[in-house]
């Protein structure tokens, strides 16, 4: 595997990859990585016949009071991880390679990314969009990968690259879990025992509400449940949502639906979603 922190010297190895007709398949990601990009990482060995992998924990994307600076960073056993994974490439870049002096361009994509998490953290879907814009003319990938976890972000990719004609095919992987059900995240590191113990009750309030209104219950009812649930567990909730899994914004009948939630325990943003299958 090289790892690579110059955008000259990632231009010069990935030409070598086109001009030999080789595809390309791009896994961006802030590091901290677990079983979750682990399992990104086989589905592009699957769809491409080189692997990018991208480490770079993207300022643009927090917000004043977010954890920028305690984010977990692991450079060293990511690489292991990705090199013994049999990626190619190791994209690195330092922040002022990513952002030189003078940077003044931000991708803000309207209307997906204003609910949900946009209203909860504003400006972090342009710092996402920004960076995976920057990233995907980088690496110019034929296709990329990321994680159903983070649902709206993928909902809000999918619209940037069809609305900037990048022509990359956009991959959504399912959510990699714990035995208990908790979604894998590099922020569950945050968590004590005690409260990650009880941070099972996110999926678990998810699951019985998507059930619920799979059944028919009305969804007003079942999302209140969930709330209910979360808090007497000891979460702060931010929203707990039905959407049109495409678009995000109101469901309709004989649509797919999702059900999101975000919610904090002892000070950590833990998201999830879960599809709701009609079973009426
Ligand atoms: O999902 C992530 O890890 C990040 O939001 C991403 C897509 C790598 C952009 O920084």
């Amino acid at each position: 595997m090289q790892t690579i922190r110059r955008l000259a010297e990632l231009r010069s190895a990935l030409s070598a990859f086109r001009d030999a007709g080789e595809d390309i398949a791009l896994v961006p990601t802030m590091g901290a990585l677990h079983a979750g990009h682990m399992a990104l990482v086989a589905e592009a060995k699957l769809a491409a016949r080189r692997v990018v992998v991208s480490i770079f924990v993207n300022p643009r994307q927090f917000g004043a009071n977010e954890d920028l600076s305690r984010y977990p960073r692991k450079e060293l056993a990511d690489a292991r991880m990705l090199s013994e994974a049999g990626v190619d490439v190791l994209w690195m870049p330092p922040v002022e390679e990513v952002y030189p002096d003078g940077f003044a361009t931000n991708v803000s994509v309207s209307g997906i990314s204003e609910g949900l998490d946009g209203a909860a953290r504003p400006g972090h879907f342009d710092g996402v969009a920004t960076v995976v814009a920057k990233l995907f003319n980088q690496v110019r990938p034929d296709v990329a990968l990321f994680g159903e976890k983070d649902f709206q972000q993928l909902a809000v990719i999918r619209r940037m690259v069809v609305d900037l004609d990048f022509g990359i095919d956009i991959r959504g992987v399912p959510t990699q879990r714990d035995d208990d059900g908790l979604a894998l995240s590099s922020r569950n590191a945050y968590l004590i025992a005690e409260d990650r113990a009880k941070a099972v009750a996110l999926p678990r309030a998810l699951g019985v509400a998507a059930t619920a209104i799979g059944k028919g219950t009305d969804p007003a009812e079942a999302l209140a449940t969930a709330r209910e649930t979360l808090t007497a567990a000891g979460f702060s909730v931010d929203y707990v949502e039905l959407v049109d899994a495409e678009t995000l914004g109101e469901p309709f009948p004989g649509r797919p639906r999702r059900l999101l939630a975000a919610a904090k325990i002892a000070g950590t943003r833990l998201i999830d979603n879960i599809a709701v299958n009609e079973q009426g």
